[in-house]
C-alpha cells in the first residue's frame, strides 16, 4: 500500500475534511541506530537518530505544515504566511504550491541557509527579507495574518504542533515503547512541546509504557530559555535556531519540568564538532542546528548523566544539504592534481 502521509495514517488525531488534505506523503522517517559514534566516543547508551531530514522538503516542518495547510485550505484561506529561519518557509512554500495557495514568507536578511531560500523560491513563494532577526520577522507576519484571507503557519498555529506530534508516535511504534531520553534542538521551542504531547498521547492510550525525559538544547549565543531573558541579538552558526524570543518559551519550560528533563545550551564549537562526527562516523549528514541534539548527548555523557544501556533518541531535524556553505566551510578544500592516478596515489596513505 502507498504510504499516505501523517494525516491519513493518524486520522483520529488529525481531523480535517478528506477533500482538504494537502500532503507530500511526509513522515514515516527512519529511526537509525548509531554504531560508530557511540563506539568511538564510548557512549554507554543505545543511541538512535530520528532522520527528519528525510521528509519531502528535508526537515521536520513538513509534519506540521501538512496539517496547518490542510486546515487553512479547509477554512478557505487564500494565503499562508510565516516568519522563518528557513525550514518553515521551505515547507510552507511547498505545501502551499500543492494546495494552490499563495505562500508569503518573511526571513532575516542574510541569515537563511542557501538551500532553504532556494526551496522557498522554486516553490513560488513571495519571499520578503527584513533587516533584523527571526523575532522581528515574526512580529511582521503576526500583523499581516490579521488580514481575513491570510493565515499564520508558524508554530503559534496549534495545527503545526498537532502534526509534529506524529514523530513521537512513530518512535514509539519503532521501539515498541518511548525511549528513556529524547534529545532535541530548541529554537522557537515548538518541536519539544509537540514531541512531549505525542509521547503523552500514546502513553495515555497504553501504546507506550513509559515517558521520556525531554532534553532540549539551544545554541549558546541564542539561549534565551537557558539564560532566562530575551536575547536581543542572537548569534550562532546554527542559523535554524538563531532565535532570541521563542514563541513557545513557557510551554517548553513546562515540558522540561513535567518530563523531569531540562533545556541547556551547547556552544557553536560543540555543535560543529557533533555535526562532523555524525557525518564521518555514522554516515548521516544533518544541518548544524540538528547536531545540537548530538552535541548535547556527547556533553551529558561526559558528565556521566546516562544510566547504562539507556535508550536515547536524538531528533536530527533537517538535512545537511540545506546548508551547503557550512559543510564546505568546515571541510578541507579539494586537492588539485593533474589528471593522473599516480599523483593521486602519492598523496594518500592506504
Ligand atoms: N532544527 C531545525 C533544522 C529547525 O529549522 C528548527 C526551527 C529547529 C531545529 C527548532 O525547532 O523552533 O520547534 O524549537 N526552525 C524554524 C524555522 C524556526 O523557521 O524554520 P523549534
Amino acid at each position: 500500500m502507498l504510504y499516505p502521509g501523517i494525516i491519513r495514517k493518524y486520522r483520529d488525531d488529525l481531523p480535517v475534511a478528506e477533500s482538504s488534505i494537502v500532503t507530500l506523503h511526509e513522515g514515516n522517517t527512519p529511526l537509525f541506530q548509531s554504531i560508530r559514534l557511540v563506539k568511538e566516543l564510548n557512549l554507554p547508551i543505545q543511541l538512535y537518530y530520528k532522520l527528519e531530514g528525510l521528509n519531502p522538503t528535508g526537515s521536520f516542518k513538513d509534519r506540521g505544515m501538512t496539517y496547518a495547510v490542510s486546515k487553512a485550505h479547509e477554512a478557505g484561506f487564500r494565503a499562508v504566511i510565516c516568519a522563518s529561519t528557513g525550514n518553515t518557509s521551505a515547507a510552507a512554500a511547498a505545501y502551499a504550491s500543492r494546495a494552490g495557495m499563495l505562500a508569503l514568507v518573511v526571513i532575516p536578511k542574510g541569515k537563511v541557509a542557501r538551500g532553504k531560500l532556494a526551496q522557498a523560491q522554486i516553490h513560488g513563494a513571495k519571499v520578503f527579507q527584513v533587516d533584523g532577526n527571526f523575532d522581528a520577522a515574526l512580529n511582521v507576519v503576526k500583523e499581516v495574518a490579521e488580514h481575513p484571507k491570510v493565515t499564520l503557519v508558524n508554530s503559534i498555529n496549534p495545527h503545526r504542533l498537532m502534526g509534529q506530534q506524529s514523530a513521537a508516535f512513530e518512535i514509539v511504534e519503532s521501539l515498541g515503547d518511548a525511549p528513556d531520553y529524547h534529545f532535541i534542538p530548541v529554537g522557537n521551542a515548538g518541536n519539544i512541546v509537540a514531541y512531549w504531547r505525542g509521547y503523552k498521547a500514546f502513553h495515555e492510550k497504553g501504546l507506550a509504557k513509559k515517558l521520556p525525559q525531554m532534553c532540549g538544547f539551544q545554541a549558546a549565543g541564542s539561549a534565551p530559555i537557558v539564560e532566562g531573558h530575551i536575547i536581543e541579538h542572537p548569534e550562532t552558526v546554527a542559523t535554524a535556531i538563531r532565535i532570541g524570543n521563542p514563541a513557545n518559551w513557557k510551554a517548553a519550560e513546562e515540558v522540561a519540568i513535567e518530563s523531569q528533563g531540562f533545556i541547556k545550551a551547547v556552544t557553536d564549537e560543540e555543535i560543529l564538532s557533533a555535526y562532523k562526527q555524525v557525518a564521518q562516523l555514522d554516515g548521516y549528514f544533518c544541518e548544524p542546528a540538528s547536531a545540537a541534539s548530538i552535541a548535547g548527548v556527547i556533553k551529558m555523557a561526559e558528565q556521566g548523566f546516562f544510566k547504562k544501556n539507556a535508550s536515547v533518541v536524538c531528533t536530527l531535524t533537517g538535512h545537511g544539504l540545506k546548508d551547503p556553505d557550512q559543510a564546505i566551510e568546515q571541510s578541507p578544500a579539494p586537492i588539485h592534481i593533474s589528471a593522473s592516478s599516480e599523483e593521486l596515489l602519492k598523496l594518500i596513505k592506504l
